[in-house]
This record gives structure tokens, C-alpha cells and sequence, in this order.
């Protein structure tokens, strides 16, 4: 294996990295071609071929559009974010060589709504490069015409599943569409559409200038080129750092991220957005790339943002946590999401009040089988989401989990007389006597009856 040198972040210290570099153009198929050998794979989750979904458009389309996934919702992610205020031009080039190779000429980017720098940073350096002739008409004479629009979305976690993105995108509620049709044939305004993500169009310009095989010279088999990784949680320092594909949460924490924090141990750590699943302590030296991971049960890869959680967190609280985003999430379509995920957040919320019942973890684990793509109940992945960290952790905590459930249920009795108490020694003390409403001075002036 080569020596690994940084390309996505190369440009990250370089004051004015937006200059622009000139692009040479070549046949559209050609580099659909390069892209496919490079075996580039989608940086947005589900590690989809990014050459071979380029390749499902329509021969005779007349029409297409490209949409650029920059919805980042997923908690702990926030790689797109660097690579768009960092370096905008690298990922406006990748957008233009990719729109280019799949004769795109309206691009959207859709930026989580939460992204105004990004969205700033955006909207100038897509200026820019128009003034400068990289957009707009007949590219450099070339007969390619290209329009890059920024889009901020409203802040729903299920606009970044692609189809629900495109619906918000046309301006109606994001609820993700029933497939097939798949974008690549039926898309943004009914026409085909590609939907990739930010990283995956910034791997484009490198793999272009440096050929396929110096993108495959990294990585590990089946999962090629460089990735960012963002590592947050309970470590001395939250990075994002850039490394080929496989390495280990191991090396990410102790070399990169400056260790766990208060010097407490790894208890688990959560590796890509929280959708994936959950790893336990001595599963850290499995390689993140889309195959290794799955030998740890865990759904995937996703956007490769590790979480990391020290020996003092509750494997409940993060449950707790993590159902109640999906529970707040779900669109609501489907009705084992729209339910599965509420139950679920409801059983958490009453276990940690001291309510477990021995037997919700079977309930759960059995929900958490039924709700998804996978089974095939639902219409998007999110409910896949919801149930993995749930599966994850029953199978790999269970005992903890079941502690949890038996010491709580025997605190509840002395909990509820100490509630009582309190409540009785508020209400028998007069300075919590109710609050008289009077009205202010202000309201007093406006109103002509003094109130
Ligand atoms: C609930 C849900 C949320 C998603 N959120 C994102 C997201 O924020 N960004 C993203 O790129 N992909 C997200 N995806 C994956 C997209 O549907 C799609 O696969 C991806 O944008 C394709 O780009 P890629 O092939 O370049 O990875 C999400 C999927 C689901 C099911
Ligand atoms: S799985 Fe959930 S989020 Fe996805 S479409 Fe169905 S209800 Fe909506």
C-alpha cells in the first residue's frame, strides 16, 4: 500500500483556498468510465458504486438533473460541512466534472438548514466561479452548459433521505417516495436525477487527475480512497481528520481524537452517525469500511462519524437518546416507523423512570426485527436506523440492561415517597403559594382599562 497523502483536506490551512483551478474536459462517458474503475463508492451512507448509479440513467434521456446531498443531518456528522467552508471550489469542481460526466445542467445543492455559514460560503464561491466561466453557458466552448443553485432545507432530519430530499426540493412536504421508480430514472421534477453525496463529488477531481488506480492504491479491498472521519463524544478532541478507508475506531481515538476523556475507558462507541449501531469496547480494532464493520452487527459504514462514550454512560440513556431522535424524526408515512419509533421512545422514557418490565426487552428486540427496510415494512431506511442501535444493544448489553431495569424498579418506591414529600412540603410552604398575575407597566399604558 502507497504512502497515504491527504487530498480531500490538502487545501483546508491554504489561505484563499477557493482559487480556481482550470478543469480540462473529456468525453462524458470517459469519465464515467474512470469513476466506475475507481470503484468510488457513495460517502453519504449506504456505500452505493458511485460510477454505476451514474450509469443507471437513461441512454436517451433529454433532461437531468443532479442534486447534491448537503442535508448532513446525521448526528455527529459534520464532514460535508468542512469540506464545504474549508474548500468550496474543490467540491464545486467535483460538482462540475460529475454534472458534466452525467450531462446534468442544473445543479442543486441541498444544504441542512442549520448551514448559513456553509450556505454564504457557497452562494459566493458559486459566483465566483460563474464570473470566472466555470457556469453558465457553453463551458469553456465546450457546448456544456451548467447552473449550480444552493437550496436550504428546513431542518428535518428525513430530508436528506434522497427522494425525500427531492420532494422538499420541489417544495413540498419531505416524505421519501416508494422505489422503484429510483431517482436515476424518475427524479426531481419527475426527470432523471442523480443524488450523491458532498464528499463523494470532492473524491471526483482527485480520482480525474490521479486515475483510478492511485484511488484504489488506498483503502481496504471493496472500500477505496480517502474518507473523512469525524470523531466527537467523550474524547479530549473532537476531529475530523482525513485517512484512507479502514482504519479503526481504535487508532481514530488514541491518535487522532487525544484519547478518552477524564482518562475514563471506552466503554462503546457508535461509528457512523447513530443510525448504524453500536460497537462494544473490544470490537475497536474492526476496520471502518463498508465491509469489515458489519462483522460487529452493525448496519453499516454510514457517514463514518464516530461517537465514542465513556465507561460512566448508561447503555439506557444513550437508548433513551437515540429513540426519542428517531421517534421526533420519523415522517410518519409508514405506520411501523410512525408507531415502532414512538414505542420504542415511550418504553425507554418509562424504563428509566423506574417502570421496566423484565420483558421489554424482548418486546423491543422483537419490534426492533420487524421495522424497516430490511424486513420490508417501510418505506425508507430511517426506520433501519431507529431499530439497529436498539437491535445492537440489547444483543450486546443485555445484562447491563437488565440490571438497569431491577435496580430502578426497586428505587421506585423510595423515589415516589421522596416525590410526595416534596410535593407536600411545596405546597404547605407559602412562598410557593401561586403567583399573582399582575399586569406590567407597559400593558398597563397600552391598555385604557389599565391592563
Ligand atoms: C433517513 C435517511 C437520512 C439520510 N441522510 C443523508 C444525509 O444527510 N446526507 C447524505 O448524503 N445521505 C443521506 N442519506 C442517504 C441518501 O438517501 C443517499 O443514499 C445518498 O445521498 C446518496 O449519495 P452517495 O451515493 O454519494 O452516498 C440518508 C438516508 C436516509 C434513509
Ligand atoms: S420509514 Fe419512517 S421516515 Fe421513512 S418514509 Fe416511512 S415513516 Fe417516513
Amino acid at each position: 500500500m502507497a504512502t497515504f497523502e491527504p487530498v480531500l483536506t490538502r487545501n483546508f490551512k491554504t489561505p484563499d483556498s477557493h482559487l480556481l483551478k482550470t478543469y480540462e474536459s473529456m468525453d462524458p462517458d470517459k469519465v464515467v468510465q474512470v469513476v466506475k474503475d475507481s470503484e468510488l463508492r457513495g460517502r453519504g451512507g449506504a456505500g452505493f458504486p458511485t460510477g454505476l448509479k451514474w450509469s443507471f440513467l437513461p441512454k436517451d434521456r433529454t433532461e437531468t438533473f443532479m442534486c447534491v446531498n448537503g442535508d448532513e443531518s446525521e448526528p455527529a456528522t459534520f464532514n460535508n460541512r468542512q469540506l464545504i467552508e474549508l474548500d468550496p471550489h474543490q467540491f464545486i469542481e467535483g460538482m462540475l466534472i460529475s454534472c458534466f460526466a452525467t450531462k446534468a445542467a442544473i445543479c442543486y445543492v441541498y444544504l441542512r438548514f442549520e448551514y448559513i455559514h456553509a450556505f454564504r460560503i457557497m452562494e459566493a464561491a458559486i459566483a465566483e466561479a460563474r464570473e470566472a466561466g466555470h457556469l453558465g453557458k457553453d463551458i469553456y466552448g465546450s457546448g456544456f452548459d451548467l447552473e449550480i443553485y444552493c437550496h436550504r432545507g428546513a431542518g428535518a432530519y428525513i430530508c436528506g433521505e434522497e427522494t425525500g430530499l427531492i420532494e422538499s426540493l420541489e417544495g413540498k412536504r419531505g416524505w421519501p417516495r416508494i422505489k422503484p421508480p429510483f431517482p436515476a430514472i424518475e427524479g426531481a421534477f419527475r426527470k432523471p436525477t442523480v443524488v450523491n453525496n458532498v464528499e463523494t463529488l470532492a473524491c471526483v477531481p482527485h480520482i480525474i487527475e490521479r486515475g483510478a488506480d492511485w484511488f484504489k492504491s488506498m483503502g481496504t479491498p471493496k472500500s477505496y480512497g480517502p474518507k473523512l472521519y469525524c470523531v466527537s463524544g467523550h474524547v479530549n478532541k473532537q476531529v475530523c481528520v482525513e485517512l484512507p478507508l479502514g482504519v479503526t475506531t481504535r487508532e481514530l481515538v488514541e491518535e487522532h481524537a487525544g484519547g478518552v476523556w477524564k482518562g475514563r475507558k471506552l466503554k462503546m462507541t457508535v461509528p457512523g452517525g447513530i443510525s448504524m449501531g453500536v460497537m462494544s469496547a473490544d470490537e475497536q480494532d474492526v476496520k471502518l469500511d463498508f465491509e469489515d464493520i458489519k462483522k460487529t452487527g452493525c448496519l453499516g459504514l454510514g457517514t463514518a462519524a464516530v461517537t465514542v462514550m465513556d465507561d460512566q454512560t448508561s447503555v439506557i440513556d444513550y437508548l433513551y437518546n437515540t429513540s426519542r431522535f428517531f421517534a421526533h424524526e420519523s415522517c410518519g408515512q409508514c405506520t411501523p416507523c410512525r408507531e415502532g419509533t414512538t414505542w420504542m421512545y415511550k418504553t425507554f422514557k418509562r424504563i428509566k423512570a423506574g417502570g421496566g418490565r423484565p420483558e421489554d426487552l424482548d418486546v423491543l428486540a422483537q419490534m426492533a426485527e420487524t421495522m424497516g427496510l430490511t424486513p420490508g415494512t417501510t418505506i425508507c431506511g430511517l426506520a433501519d436506523g431507529a431499530a439497529w442501535p436498539i437491535k445492537n444493544a440489547i444483543a450486546k448489553f443485555r445484562p447491563e440492561m437488565e440490571e438497569y431495569i431491577r435496580a430502578h424498579q426497586a428505587l421506585r418506591p423510595i423515589v415516589s415517597t421522596l416525590q410526595k414529600a416534596i410535593a407536600a412540603g411545596l405546597s404547605a410552604d407559602p412562598s410557593n403559594a401561586p403567583l399573582q398575575i399582575l399586569p406590567s407597566p407597559q400593558a398597563a399604558l397600552r391598555s385604557p382599562h389599565g391592563f
